[in-house]
């Protein structure tokens, strides 16, 4: 079965059960800085999960777009992927385990029709946090699994959490026995020798996990559903890695042809990475030397290094795009619009990374001839490995010059070097996902009405043309960006200021009203990004003076928000303006 008709099948099993079809979010998560990609289903309906009411109701499904950075290194073996495609169900406060399970169990066994002597369950075996997930194991033998393919693990396996902190709970999850022998006589789903693949995981999102380590209970219980795509359409088409199925088949024939040395690593590298930039490039992503911009770039590349490693030539990278689109446009028709910007994107990136190499190549070459002034033939540690940090320079490739030129290199120093260096930047990533949680706090919710709030009063002053391009928010501040031919004169700046200040001072009341995306139009709501929300929205009216499809939170009142200053207005785009503002509590 291909990727597609199994995404079809989901989502139309779904539906049938009550649950309406919402379309995948984009990669880069909107209003929130902290997180550098959506990394599951559930990221985009963090607010949902914790209360807020959802336009569309309580029983959603989708697939979702998600990319997952922390294994990029491993990717070129037979299972890691940075993007994949999760579908999930959930229900926000509807549902709970017996109705998941059964569903679950029903979609395996009648829509995929898996053999259930294929399937193996785990469930949470119980703490002092949470109680041992009975009522999981008996929905499971009540569906169909005999109790000795259903097994009790901890935290460890069985409990789920983005990060430290956020909406969480005990999970159960599904296993595909692959048939492969059992390892020992200790083999189980928890053994990663390959005979258990996970399918599915359910998990039964009913906590709250504080910063400090504590559990409180959720205003609703949620189920939050994730099953992997690719890896389902490699168990069901038989094939031992997703590099066989129908999504990769066609380019990495391509890249067999092409390449000049048969290496199944590098050519997997080269397909994985050139799928995964091409579809956060089309989202919006753009290389650069922070946060998501240098996980693309560090895609491109390796993707560029490992085309060099096969005798690629590099001026096929067009091509490859073509061929990918072609291919997975049927999945991702955004690509087809994206196509020129795609291209674009790669082969400057793949430019400045030749020039790269050049002045890394120099560098490199001084440092011989240094070490060699010393009378040394050993280059140290910290020049390898400011190479790599200054210079951008590939350690593979230092270690290839240095073999070129019969020089040795002092890698454990360099090790040493690069793990401190990995290990900040882990702690930076979970510094951000842990403010990613934290989005969700008065100070985030008042910066989103202030966002309504600037909108409208640009409009107001400049013009009807002015439309939201993009919006995000921290604790700290707010940017807004949206098309208006020229600079906003200092004039102007200080109307929308002032304009917005009065609303504030009026201490105006923000509601919220859930109603039909033609209702919406009709009544007069701004708002941007219609083509995201299904066919239910929710309004926020802000007294008489703001009127915008969002999915909120806002705050109730306006009174409260502080003082609204505008920091600085620039250009963004071509035609595109940007103003950075912030709120002064006094
Ligand atoms: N949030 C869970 C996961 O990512 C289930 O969707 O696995």
């Amino acid at each position: 079965m291909k990727a597609i008709e199994i995404r079809n099948k989901y989502l139309n099993f779904f539906e049938r059960n009550g649950h309406k079809v919402i379309p995948s979010a984009s990669l880069i998560p909107e209003n929130d800085p902290s997180v550098l990609f959506t990394t599951a289903g559930m990221q985009p309906l963090i607010p949902y999960l914790m209360g807020e009411k959802h336009p569309e109701g309580t029983r959603l499904t989708d697939y979702q777009k998600c990319v997952r950075t922390v294994d990029i290194e491993d990717v070129g073996d037979n299972r890691h992927l940075t993007f994949f495609e999760m579908l999930g169900n959930w229900s926000l406060g509807d549902y709970f385990k017996e109705e998941a399970i059964q569903m679950s169990y029903d979609f395996l066994t009648k829509e995929l029709q898996i053999p259930v002597e294929k399937l193996s369950v785990t469930v949470f075996a119980g703490d002092e946090d949470a109680p041992r997930d009975t009522i999981s194991a008996e929905c499971w033998k009540k569906a169909g699994i005999p109790e000795n393919r259903i097994y009790y693990f901890g935290k460890d396996n069985n409990w789920w959490i983005a990060g430290n902190e956020g909406p969480c709970g005990p999970d159960t999850e599904m296993f595909y026995d692959t048939g492969k022998p059992a390892c020992s006589d200790h083999c189980d789903p928890s053994c990663d020798c390959g005979k258990y693949v996970e399918i599915w995981n359910n998990v039964f999102m009913e906590f709250f996990k504080s910063a400090d380590g504590t559990y409180t209970k959720l205003k609703q219980h949620n189920v939050d559903t994730g099953l992997g795509l690719e890896r389902m359409a490699m168990l069901l088409q038989g094939k031992k890695t997703p590099y066989e199925i129908e999504l990769f088949a066609p380019i990495m024939d391509k890249l067999k042809e092409l390449a000049k040395t048969d290496d199944i690593q590098s050519r997997r590298i080269v397909a994985e990475h050139l799928r995964s930039s091409m579809m956060i490039i089309c989202d919006g992503g753009r290389p650069s030397n922070i946060d998501r911009g240098y996980i693309l770039r560090r895609l491109i590349r390796r993707m560029t290094r490992h085309m060099r490693k096969l005798g690629i030539d590099l001026n096929e990278i067009s091509n490859l795009v073509d061929i990918n689109i072609n291919n997975l446009k049927e999945m991702y028709p955004e690509l087809e619009n994206n196509r020129e910007t795609i291209k674009n994107v790669l082969i400057e990136e793949k430019n400045k990374f030749m020039k790269t190499l050049e002045n890394g190549e120099k560098e490199f070459n001084k440092a011989v001839e240094r070490a060699r002034r010393e009378g040394k033939n050993k280059i140290d540690g910290e020049t390898v490995f400011n190479l790599y940090e200054t210079y951008g320079f590939p350690q593979e490739i230092t270690v290839e010059l240095a073999e070129e030129n019969g020089v040795e290199l002092e890698l454990d120093k360099f090790d040493e070097l690069y793990k401190a260096h990995q290990e900040m930047s882990r702690l930076g990533a979970e510094q951000k996902f842990k403010g990613g949680l934290a989005e969700q706090n008065e100070q985030t919710t008042a910066y989103h009405t202030a966002t309504h709030l600037l909108h409208q009063a640009l409009r107001t002053v400049l013009g009807d043309h002015v439309r939201q391009n993009g919006s995000n928010i921290t604790t700290e501040r707010l940017r807004f960006d949206f098309t208006h031919p020229q600079k906003v004169t200092p004039e102007e700046l200080k109307k929308v200021e002032d304009m917005v200040n009065e609303q504030i001072k009026r201490d105006l009341k923000v509601t919220c009203e859930e109603m039909t995306l033609d209702e919406a139009r009709a009544s007069g709501a701004i708002g941007l990004f219609e083509h995201k929300y299904g066919d239910r929205v929710k309004v926020y009216t802000i007294g008489d003076f703001s009127k915008e499809i969002c999915g909120g939170p806002h705050v109730e009142h306006t009174g409260d928000m502080g003082r609204f200053v505008i920091k600085k207005e620039e250009a963004s785009s071509s035609g595109v303006r940007r103003i950075k503002a912030v709120l002064v509590k006094e």
